[in-house]
């Protein structure tokens, strides 16, 4: 970007400075009009927006008519997550059928579960000329942007772009599935190759892998991974594929997919929601913590000096000065986050097997202290758990993923529960969505000039 001139840059800083007084709203009035910020109830549970059967995100048990916080369970069409995990076809392509149960309401038998899966292998590919004319050209340090761009240029490979029938979006859906994976990798060695002159590796995905298997096969030199590392991947996918209609990414979804727009707009939309680091983005943030905490107070920290550190976060003294432990709390979950005790028990498993076990033995600690320390501050009655990144960056540490790639993933899974949710908005012709906003300001007598 072209820098401006000193006499201009001096203008501008007073620009800046009446926007931040000009964007300022007392904080008053919000309680005054009863304006649910954040969509947020006074309790700060959701404002209730709409309905879905695709999934439901537990965090409380009713107990003789009292609400109480629980451990926290998560159901995909009525079934326990934790009962999909490590499932599929020989205990493989457990994403797949995670996918198919979210678009199509039931579990595939085993014959539609390899049809399926066929179906998703044979569309993993992209054209020369889009690898060339669009994820080599000018790649993203954040691959979330490169997924952006890539997916909203595939509006322009389309022949059939702006029909919103539904079984053209199945259709498109279903491309969107199979490609993120390999616009993700290819936009990395792109980046890389650009940025750090590294070799270009751009390998096509093989028909007989899984999409867990293949993002490993293709990240690696020598496309070997073990069945392990395999499963892992693949359970990470299962975990981060859906989320119900209300986190902020499918929300976007929802909203953008209302005003009738084309597939590539809305999904594009998504991917800019889950970038932000109080969503999926949060992932990196906890590897950075992570590592900034090592740095400052040692692989070995004992429990006093990581408590230290982490009162030192909160106060906005240490890391990135927002105050915030990355990995930690939750809009709904209270107790736990099922998904990160399952991603924990994994990021154990791994440990052992790479010798990071001290690496994973710091993690817990931190997550012990976090949560003692937060569920102290906190002005609500919630308590405050880890949530899914937590673990998710270390585990793709331990499977040699490039931090790069962490957020991506994140949307290589999350495309099957978007896509479900775009689909139910659409079958159900939902309204379009348009809350209110109370102007607070004043009218004025327009100056004669
Ligand atoms: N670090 C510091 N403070 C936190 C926190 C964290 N990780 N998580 C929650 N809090 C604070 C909130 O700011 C809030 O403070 P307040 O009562 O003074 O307003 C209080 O704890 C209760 O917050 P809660 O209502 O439970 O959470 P939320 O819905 O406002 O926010 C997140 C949810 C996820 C955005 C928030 O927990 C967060 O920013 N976490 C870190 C980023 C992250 O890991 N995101 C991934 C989410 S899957």
């Amino acid at each position: 970007m072209m820098a401006l001139s000193d006499k201009l840059d001096s203008q501008f800083d007073q620009l800046v400075e009446n926007c931040m007084k000009s964007g300022a709203i007392d904080l008053n009035l919000y309680q005054e009009y009863d304006v649910k910020r954040g969509l947020r109830d006074s309790n700060g549970s959701g404002v209730l927006t709409g309905l879905t059967e695709i999934s439901d995100v537990c965090a409380y048990d009713i107990d003789e008519g009292v609400k109480k916080p629980a451990q926290g369970r998560l159901y995909y069409q009525g079934y326990d997550v934790k009962d999909l995990v490590g499932t599929g076809l020989d205990k493989r392509y457990a994403f797949e059928q995670t996918t198919y149960l979210l678009l199509f309401g039931r579990l595939p038998s085993r014959e539609q579960l390899a049809v399926f899966s066929e179906i998703i292998c044979s569309l993993q590919e992209l054209s020369g000329q889009f690898v060339r004319d669009v994820i080599m050209k000018k790649p993203s340090a954040n691959l979330m942007n490169a997924l952006q761009k890539s997916v909203l240029t595939l509006y322009s490979y389309d022949s059939n772009p702006d029909d919103i029938s539904v079984p053209n979006v199945l259709r498109q859906s279903l491309q969107l599935v199979s490609k993120l994976p390999l616009i993700s990798v290819y936009s990395y060695f792109a980046y890389r190759h650009f940025h750090d002159f590294q070799s270009l590796v751009i390998k096509p995905a093989l028909k007989e892998y899984s999409t867990a298997e293949n993002i490993l096969h293709m990240l690696r030199p020598d496309g070997e991974f073990s069945k392990l590392e395999a499963r892992v991947l693949d359970a990470a996918l299962v975990l981060h594929a859906e989320h119900g209609g209300g986190n902020n990414s499918t929300f976007t979804n929802h909203v953008v997919t209302s005003s009738g727009t084309d597939t590539y707009s809305a999904v594009a939309a998504s991917i800019a929601s889950l970038k932000g680091p109080r969503h999926g983005g949060a992932n990196l943030k906890v590897l950075h913590m992570m590592n900034d905490l090592k740095e400052h107070c040692g692989l070995d920290a004992d429990r006093g000096t990581v408590r230290e550190y982490l009162m030192k976060l909160l106060d906005g003294k240490a890391f990135d000065g927002s105050g915030l432990i990355y990995g930690m709390g939750h809009a709904v979950y209270t107790l736990s986050d099922p998904r990160e005790v399952i991603l924990k028990g994994y990021a154990e498993k791994l440990a052992q097997t790479k010798g990071m076990e001290e690496e994973y033995a710091l993690y817990d600690l931190v997550e012990q202290e976090a949560r003692d320390l937060l569920s102290n501050r906190s002005q609500t009655a919630k308590p405050i758990c880890a949530n899914v990144d937590f673990y998710s960056g270390l585990i793709y540490t331990m499977l040699n993923i490039p931090e790069e790639l962490f957020t991506p993933l994140f949307a290589i899974s999350r495309i099957s529960g978007w896509s479900a949710h775009r689909l139910e908005e659409l079958v159900n012709k939902g309204k379009i969505i348009r809350p209110a906003y109370k102007y607070v300001g004043h009218h004025r007598e327009f100056p004669k000039m």
